[in-house]
């Protein structure tokens, strides 16, 4: 899939989406440097220098991310130091070496007001701390180097880590009641699904005789579009458990953040571009938690 004696380095190796990614790309033939953050500090200017000097890398996937989008409202230097400071240092490696960059953003940097599915060219409106950080990490990577996908995404799970699944299935079985936002639409991504479609870009652009065509920002996520509650209702029923859930608003919730109402993502680029779609969110849903099941994760 690679020149041959080149890696793919994957940093945050260790988050929900970097483990995916890892065993996503590790079913292919290239060799997959898969750095957590005890590895490789992506705010270490002289690590991050080295890893790239002391091996011969094919493509960058930076997973590695500030992800506390409560915790970013009151540390506003360690998120923007790691979402865009440390990102813009990567993208001048990767342009000094000529690396394609892969890298996430978020459906948080929109909160534009519309409620339609949400098109690349759409207004951006990032309202919190942590939404501003990856804007800015965007738009470091846009001016520095042409040869990236930003790929914006949403409501991350996995069957393992901290994500709304996981903290759902640990409520849902200490208590018969529990209060769910339900004025927020966005569509779950299962982690597995946007690797795997990582994959299917990286051997289209590989296989591309003229690249040129493919660099630039995408939206991604599972198709469809539901609530947080209707998420939890789901979770419920996947997982048999009975939780007898209410519908609350995001300002009784009263998180640290503000989040975006509506943040449901359109995935037409990436269809008309790449010709790949995602499946429906509660297929995916299922899918993972058979998964976890399987695994005892
Ligand atoms: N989770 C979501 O719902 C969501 C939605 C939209 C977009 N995204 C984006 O998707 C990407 C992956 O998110 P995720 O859900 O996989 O998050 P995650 O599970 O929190 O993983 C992030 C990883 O980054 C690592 N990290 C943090 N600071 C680092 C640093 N300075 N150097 C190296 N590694 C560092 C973390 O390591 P430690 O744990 O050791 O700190 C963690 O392993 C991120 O870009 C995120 O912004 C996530």
């Amino acid at each position: 899939m690679t020149d041959s004696g080149g890696y793919i380095l994957v940093t945050g190796a260790n988050g929900q989406l970097g483990k995916a990614i890892c065993s996503a790309l590790d079913t292919e033939m290239a060799p997959v440097l898969a750095y957590s953050s005890k590895k490789l500090d992506i705010t270490n200017p002289d690590a991050v220098e080295k890893a790239f000097s002391s091996k011969k890398i094919n493509w960058l996937v930076n997973c590695a991310a500030y992800t506390n989008v409560d915790g970013a409202e009151n540390a506003f230097p360690a998120a923007m130091e790691a979402n865009a400071v440390a990102v813009g240092h990567l993208a001048l490696i990767c342009r000094d070496l000529d690396i394609p960059m892969i890298h996430f953003s978020s459906d948080y940097v929109y909160d534009n007001g519309l409620t339609r599915p949400l098109s690349e060219s759409d207004p951006l409106n990032p309202r919190s701390i942590y939404a501003i950080s990856k804007l800015a990490g965007e738009d470091i990577i846009r001016e520095t180097w042409h040869k990236h996908l930003i790929l914006r995404t949403s409501w991350l799970y996995s069957h393992e880590g901290h994500n709304f699944l996981n903290t759902m299935l640990r409520l849902g079985s200490e208590n018969k009641h529990l209060k769910i936002v339900d004025d927020q639409l966005g569509a779950p991504t299962y982690v597995a699904d946007l690797a795997s479609a990582v994959r299917s870009m990286i051997r289209i652009i590989e296989d591309s005789g003229d690249q040129s065509g493919f660099w630039g920002t995408y939206n991604i996520s599972n198709a469809g579009e539901t609530t947080w509650y209707a998420y939890a209702r789901a979770i419920f029923e996947f997982a048999s458990l009975d939780v007898d859930c209410e519908p609350t608003d995001t300002a009784s919730f009263n998180a640290a953040a503000p989040r975006p109402a509506y943040s449901v993502l359109s995935n037409q680029k990436l269809n008309d571009v790449f010709g790949l779609k995602l499946q429906n969110w509660k297929a995916a849903l299922k899918k993972c938690l058979q998964e976890k099941g399987n695994s005892g994760g």
